[in-house]
């Protein structure tokens, strides 16, 4: 279950990471992402109403891959899998938030900067990893030397942190990175002002990158 899930954000290439004030927005987000060709969405712990609105999208638009951001605890898992979240990130790894996660099959991708941090993912049967901060750590060439010595494990990368449409590229083109992540295609900006068809554009311009 967990590759499937990984391999279907691996085919899109771009996850939209978005924190949102208010669930009311949820629907016209998801239909500003659907119409630019992105079918995904990270929407993040960092709001009070981050389960709600992924238990909207999950409910109302069944062919959108939402996804939870910012898991920090057990806890916040099990409010991902009861909103209907079909995948799991963190910026950090937590070991008790992972075996928590696996019990229920929650597929999760904790945030990783150095190679123990890897060697600590890959122990916990993490098939995919966040690569956060991306670019203050050090940018493609920073991952490029940290994934070498793992090639043999299959683990997949998603950049977050600085990734922007500019550089989206250098980093797709790296066989273990998946898929990137950013805020940039749907920022709190754009989403407290309603402009929709911002965010729709934007999708459509990273969708034209991968
Ligand atoms: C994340 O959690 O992935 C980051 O906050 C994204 O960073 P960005 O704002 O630089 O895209």
């Amino acid at each position: 279950m967990t590759t499937h899930i990984f391999d279907q954000l691996a085919s899109i290439g771009v996850v939209p990471v978005i924190a949102v004030d208010d669930a009311k927005d949820a629907l016209p987000l998801a239909d500003a992402l659907l119409e630019g060709g992105l079918p995904v969405a990270e929407i993040t712990f960092r709001t009070d109403a981050a389960a709600e609105t992924i238990a909207t999208i999950a409910a109302e638009r069944p062919d959108m891959l939402v996804g939870a951001g910012t898991v920090l605890s057990p806890d916040q898992v099990d409010e991902a899998v009861k909103a209907g979240a079909k995948f799991s990130l963190s910026p950090g790894i937590d070991a008790d938030v992972l075996k928590h996660a696996k019990t229920k099959d929650m597929p999760f991708a904790p945030g990783i900067m150095t190679p123990s941090d890897l060697q600590l993912a890959l122990k916990l049967d993490c098939s995919m990893v966040k690569f956060f901060p991306a670019m203050p750590a050090g940018g493609p060439k920073m991952l490029k030397a940290i994934a070498a010595p793992y090639a043999h494990t299959g683990v997949g990368f998603n950049p977050t942190g600085g990734v922007t449409l500019d550089n989206l590229s250098d980093w797709l083109s790296m066989p273990q990175v998946r898929a990137v992540g950013g805020t940039w295609i749907a920022s709190k900006a754009d989403i407290s002002a309603g402009n929709w068809s911002h965010v729709t554009e934007n999708a459509r311009q990273a969708v034209a990158r991968v």
